[in-house]
């Protein structure tokens, strides 16, 4: 009986599927607790790329069971197509997928609302997905949303699209309206199968030993409360969103590992203290192939943030880390990890997240040599050059965590355990 929750702790895009999928082999079922369509989870396996938007990144096991758990937003006719594209390439989906019949439905009128939404902001915008995250959760707040299990009863379905209608003040023709109610009774048939209350059925899974593993997207500095607000997304993101967003008792929550990557990306509009730009910046951008896996916008890049990092670290109350995409640094002279944050040459006490305050502070940095030989087949901790070995050593010391997992290539193979 044990729980693993795998949480990405900055702005997203860690490497999260990677670990997802490296330690998936041992769990009997991989959950998604939060996020939708905005999130692309990137496994590479024997040169097959996968990505993953809302299916959870265990689907590759064939044993596993996955489940996509209540706290997420789905765009059905998104999910839809990405099963079916997984289902051509052989993956089953019978019985082992479960989709929690509250999980919220992002429509349409979500997406062109944020878009619209972004559009008026001008250059205040987010940088959202534009899948339509946040109107959205905004609707399930507001209680005008519909939910998955609502595409089960047409007459309660044409009730509840009506009141999503009037409270978005618009008037759909008889047509449009006929359009939509037939279009999601049809997608609706297509998930029938796979609805079920997996809050229940997590726990007694639990009950009877199984090894869950919870998923997260996004990073817990997108978190709506806890991230850099207003540029976040609309879940919870940190480690109490598994409860919120599965159902799962938080006393159940065994391990929490948390994924960094060696350095910092973001992507999308925001404060980032420790961001480089110009040619470093567009070196390691090509090097990680630093482009966001479900909108293909080139990520800003920054040095490894221990502010930010011990942050996110207490905030979710991680055991371990996994730190990705260390090959990346493999050839840079030198290294720098940001350590405190100064304000009028005073040091602050921690991370903050206002962007006015985030915009003030100066980060203070701990220079470190890089190593120049490739380090992508390496297997061991012990045979990681000693630059590498100082460098996950400075992390360890400064988060006061043990680094479990280092990634040091796109293919599960590419991951050394340090025992
Ligand atoms: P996620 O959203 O946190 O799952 O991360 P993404 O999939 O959006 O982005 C991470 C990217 O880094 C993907 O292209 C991964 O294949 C890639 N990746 C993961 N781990 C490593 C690593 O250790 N080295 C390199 N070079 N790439 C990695
Ligand atoms: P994964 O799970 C990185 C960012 C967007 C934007 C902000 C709000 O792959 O790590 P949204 O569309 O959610 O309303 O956008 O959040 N964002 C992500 N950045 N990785 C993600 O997911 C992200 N999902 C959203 O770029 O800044
Ligand atoms: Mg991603």
């Amino acid at each position: 009986m044990s729980s693993i929750t795998i949480l990405g702790c900055m702005w997203g895009d860690e490497g999260k599927a990677k670990i997802v999928d490296f330690i998936g082999a041992e769990a009997d079922v991989v959950a998604r607790f939060q996020g939708g369509a905005n999130a692309g989870h990137t496994i590479v396996l024997e040169d097959k790329k996968y990505i993953f938007h809302t299916v959870p990144s265990g689907i590759l096991y064939p044993e596993t069971k996955c489940v996509i758990g209540a706290g997420t937003v789905i765009d059905p006719y998104g999910l839809r197509d990405e099963m079916e594209s997984l289902i051509a390439q052989g993956i089953d989906f019978t019985n082992r997928l479960f989709i929690d019949d509250r999980a919220g439905l992002v429509l349409s009128l979500h997406r062109q609302l944020d878009q619209k939404s972004e559009e008026n902001l001008g250059a205040g915008k987010i940088g959202t997905t534009g899948k339509g995250i946040g109107p959205a959760y905004s609707d399930q707040a507001a209680r005008c949303a519909l939910r998955i299990g609502d595409l089960r009863y047409p007459e309660w379905l044409e009730q509840r699209l009506d009141n999503f209608y009037k409270y978005h003040q618009i008037t759909l023709s008889a047509s449009e309206r006929k359009e939509e109610l037939e279009s999601l009774l049809e997608v609706g048939k297509f998930f029938q199968p796979y609805i079920a209350q997996t809050d229940q059925m997590l726990r007694n899974w639990y009950r009877e030993g199984k090894s869950i593993l919870f998923e997260g997207a996004q990073g817990t500095l997108l978190d709506l409360i806890y991230g850099t607000y207003p540029f976040v997304t609309s879940s919870h993101t940190v480690s109490g969103g598994v409860c919120i967003g599965t159902g799962f008792p938080p006393r159940w929550l065994d391990n929490i590992l948390g994924v960094f990557k060696a350095y910092t990306t973001r992507v999308g509009a925001g404060p980032f203290p420790t961001e480089i730009e110009g040619p470093l910046a567009d070196q390691i951008r090509q090097k990680g192939n630093e482009f966001g896996s479900t909108t293909g916008r080139p990520r800003r890049i920054g040095w490894f943030d221990a502010v930010a990092a011990q942050y996110s670290a207490s905030l979710n109350g991680i055991d371990s880390l996994a730190i990705t995409l260390l090959d990346v640094l493999t050839g840079l002279p030198e290294l720098k990890i940001c350590t405190s944050y100064l304000k009028h040459n005073q040091k602050l006490p921690g991370f903050v997240t206002h962007p006015i305050e985030l915009k003030e502070i100066q980060p203070e940095y701990l220079t470190l040599p890089g190593w120049d030989i490739d380090i992508s087949k390496m297997q061991k901790w012990d045979t990681l050059p000693k630059e590498a070995k100082q460098y996950l050593e400075a992390i360890q010391d400064l988060l006061k965590l043990p680094v479990k997992i280092v990634s040091v290539g796109q293919d599960r193979r590419q991951t050394i355990v340090n025992k």
